[in-house]
């Protein structure tokens, strides 16, 4: 990593150039290696810091924002926590729409950095911790609602190219300069598909020989052409059941891969108790796929992971009992 020359001008320069550890603890026995990139140490505590920079300084150079104007997204938490920063720091309001499935840290973490936040009940079918598509829906609708009464810009995750490019322009290009080495593969956890679709591009115009799998729940692999067998898990951040996401696309595709919310939840525990890493679900998920992948197609080489968010914001749920 560079080393820091001057002062910042504020903490949105701080995001990214996040390290990359290997998972040497983790793998003991496995033949390979995990590299995985710790974006939880974003001021924010998840990859979506990056998102959120990006998609709001393109607004303004695009002249899509207007000074002071209202910014309006539909989030699970992260992305909302993002753009309170970057939006909080650059002056423009801030309205956060989440289900009230997703874990209370979060709600309150945005609320803390200036954010307006707005909870939308979960369908009554579905249990709290466990947000599924059709809450997201739900959500959705409330965000729209509010973007035409604010007239407000909507820094939208599902369809802004900020999102994608985020992760072409700087965590892939970060973590391709990190390895020390070569990366074989890469595997992700998908939420919109921007920090698949943006890293898997880097790699791939890097080397193309790199494989590159999408990571979902077992019990929601639509994006795999699986059946849904239940809408409801607890890897949060992911896993909505929308079987087309812009962000993706299918040359950057090799595999797809399944986790069980067990997998994830053991996975997260190790990461913690082993290698001093703490991170949420999907962090869980992405390196037990990865020890998938040194069991399999990706034997004796080195996986590529990003570990997504903080484990602090998961102290009420069921991670860490
Ligand atoms: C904790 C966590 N993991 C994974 C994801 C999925 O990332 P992406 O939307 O880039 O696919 C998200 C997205 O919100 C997230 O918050």
């Amino acid at each position: 990593m560079t080393q820091q020359a001057q002062p910042y001008d504020s903490v949105i320069e701080a995001i990214g150039q996040t390290p990359v550890v290997e998972l040497s603890r983790l793998t003991h026995g496995l033949d390979g290696r995990i590299l995985a990139k710790l974006e939880y140490l974003n001021p924010g505590f998840s990859k979506k810091d990056r998102i959120a920079r990006q998609i709001i300084e393109d607004a303004e150079r695009d002249g899509l924002l207007a000074p002071g104007q209202t910014v309006v997204e539909l989030t699970s938490g992260n992305t909302g926590t993002g753009l309170a920063i970057v939006c909080g720091v650059r002056g423009y309001p801030f309205v956060a729409v989440m289900s009230r499935g997703n874990s209370v840290e979060r709600a309150r973490m945005m609320s803390a950095l200036g954010a307006e936040v707005v909870l939308v009940d979960q369908l009554p079918t579905s249990r709290p911790g466990q947000v599924s598509g059709g809450d997201v829906a739900l959500v959705e609708r409330e965000a729209e609602r509010i973007v035409e009464e604010r007239r407000a810009f909507r820094a939208d995750q599902f369809r802004l190219e900020g999102n994608r490019r985020a992760h072409y322009l700087h965590t892939g290009p970060e973590f391709i300069a990190q390895a020390g080495g070569a990366i074989h593969a890469f595997c992700d956890f998908v939420g919109t598909g921007g920090s698949y679709a943006g890293c898997a591009a880097a790699f791939k115009e890097h080397d193309p020989s790199i494989q590159c799998y999408v990571v979902e729940p077992e019990k929601t692999a639509i994006l795999a052409g699986k059946q849904v067998t239940d809408p409801n898990h607890r890897i949060q951040g992911g896993g909505y059941t929308m079987p087309h996401l812009a962000m993706l696309k299918a040359e950057h595709i090799d595999g797809y891969l399944q986790v069980t919310e067990r997998e994830a939840i053991e996975t997260a525990r190790r990461l913690a108790r082993e290698e001093g890493i703490f991170a949420g679900f999907s962090s869980g998920a992405n390196v037990a796929a990865a020890m998938q992948l040194l069991r399999g197609p990706s034997r004796g080489r080195t996986v590529a992971v990003l570990i997504n968010d903080s484990g602090l914001k998961y102290l009420s749920t069921d991670l860490w009992e």
